[in-house]
């Protein structure tokens, strides 16, 4: 309730939405979840398949370990189907969304967990860390980044949406929208990866879905760790 209290302006936003909040949001819609998005003209899953096969040889290898932070239902990994993991892990804090993401047989293990920790549990290992639609749920995104620096091998990328908090807003790095999700001045991303020690690979403006019949802009944005 805080959370929803502090989108409408009625306090000023924590750096984060709390895990209690989303969690609750996601397991109230999971079941339409897939549909609803389909309704948004949902692009996410397609535009980060896109900048990730743009990093990943045209062969028939398959894909380095890869981790999906926030898979919800999966719709990255179904948009990445006709390719092959080493490795394919989801984390998400919503059990119903991941019953759903077990469903689709794409992962090789689900995490029921806070992504912040699963960042952390293992250093220079990941080829790829993916979050579709998920650093809406994060104002700072500088312990994200760092996090997700030091979870990666070295040449691995950090491939991610964020929604545009529109030029002209005042305030330089984040804002809570009515809709209790964060919006990223873009740059701010840019200059919150570098100072991870990201490299920008790729930052593409685009549109990411449509909301009250009109377009969500953001950007797709690849890190590289060099
Ligand atoms: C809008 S959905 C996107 C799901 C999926 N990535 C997709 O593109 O369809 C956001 C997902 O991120 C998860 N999420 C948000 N914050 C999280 C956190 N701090 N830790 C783990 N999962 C989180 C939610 O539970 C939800 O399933």
């Amino acid at each position: 309730m805080r959370h929803l209290v502090q989108a409408a302006g009625l306090l000023p936003a924590t750096e984060a939405a709390p895990p209690e909040y989303v969690e609750t949001v996601f397991d109230g819609i999971a079941e339409g979840f897939n549909a609803h998005l389909v309704e948004l003209g949902y692009r996410i899953p397609g535009l980060l398949r896109t900048a990730l096969l743009r990093h990943v040889p045209d062969d028939d290898r398959s894909i380095g370990p890869t981790l999906d932070l926030g898979c919800g239902t999966g719709m990255a990994a179904v948009a990445l189907s006709d390719r092959r993991f080493e490795e394919l892990v989801g984390v998400d804090l919503s059990e119903r969304m991941l019953c759903q993401a077990a469903a689709t047989g794409l992962y090789h293990r689900l995490v029921k967990g806070e992504l912040r920790e699963a960042l952390t549990e293992r250093s220079a290992y990941w080829t790829f860390v993916i979050a579709a639609d998920v650093l809406c749920y994060f104002g700072s995104l500088e312990e994200i980044f760092a996090s997700a620096h030091t979870a990666l091998r070295e040449g691995g990328m950090f491939i991610f949406s964020v929604e545009e908090w529109e030029a002209g807003q005042n305030g330089d790095k984040w804002s809570l929208s009515r809709l209790a999700r964060y919006q990223h001045k873009l740059p701010y991303v840019s200059r919150a990866a570098e100072a991870a020690g990201f490299s920008i690979a790729t930052l593409q403006p685009d549109i990411l879905r449509n909301e009250d019949g009109q377009p969500v802009r953001g950007a797709i944005v690849a890190l590289r760790r060099s």
